[in-house]
């Protein structure tokens, strides 16, 4: 098996996108990766998306429906996830957990706040070869919203609960 060492090296040669994106691969890699977020059925299930062969469930906790209700950003140990689809078969899982002070080593440039990316197979483990300093780039527009897309549907979901 690699070590934490050899597989820092990989990831960062891997990458075409400078030092900066390496840097925050780097960082992420040092802390303990997302894990599979067994129980997230038992959160409320905020959206839907479908685009073309594609269809995404998306998943989040009580809390952070309250939390984006109020126009707040969401808790720290928030997890939303998401099972992706490709013409009705399971294609992986995806997460973002937002950790309290993850964000503080990364440049700024590329962090997205405290929220750490991770990718699943359908058998549930984590998938290594996911570029995860990728899921950052294209979240990371969306900083007035917390750095989700579907911040939105959550404040529309949590004003029509009691
Ligand atoms: C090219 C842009 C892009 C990349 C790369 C990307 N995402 Fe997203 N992500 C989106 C968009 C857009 C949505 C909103 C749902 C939709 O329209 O499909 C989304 C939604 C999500 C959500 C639901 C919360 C939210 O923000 O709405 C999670 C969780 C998520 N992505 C995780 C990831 C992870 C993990 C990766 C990397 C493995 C990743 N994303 C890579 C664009 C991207």
């Amino acid at each position: 098996m690699a070590s934490p060492i050899q597989r820092r090296l990989g990831w960062a040669g891997g990458l075409t996108g400078g030092a900066a994106l390496g840097m925050a691969v780097w960082a992420s890699e040092i802390s303990s990766p997302v894990q599979f977020p067994e129980n997230y059925k038992q959160g409320v299930h905020y959206a839907t998306v479908e685009r073309g062969n594609v269809r995404e469930e998306i998943y989040t906790s009580r809390e952070a429906i309250e939390a984006a209700s109020k126009n707040q950003p969401l808790p720290d140990g928030t997890v939303i996830f998401m099972e992706d689809y490709r013409d009705g078969k399971l294609l992986r899982y995806i997460a973002m957990e937002k950790r309290a002070g993850y964000g503080d080593a990364q440049p700024e440039d590329v962090r997205t706040g405290d929220w750490a990316f991770q990718s699943f197979g359908p058998d549930r483990r984590i998938n290594r070869s996911e570029n995860l300093a990728r899921c950052m780039a294209c979240h990371k527009p969306q900083a007035r919203n917390d750095f989700v897309f579907t911040y939105a549907r959550m404040q529309t979901l949590g004003s029509k609960q009691p």
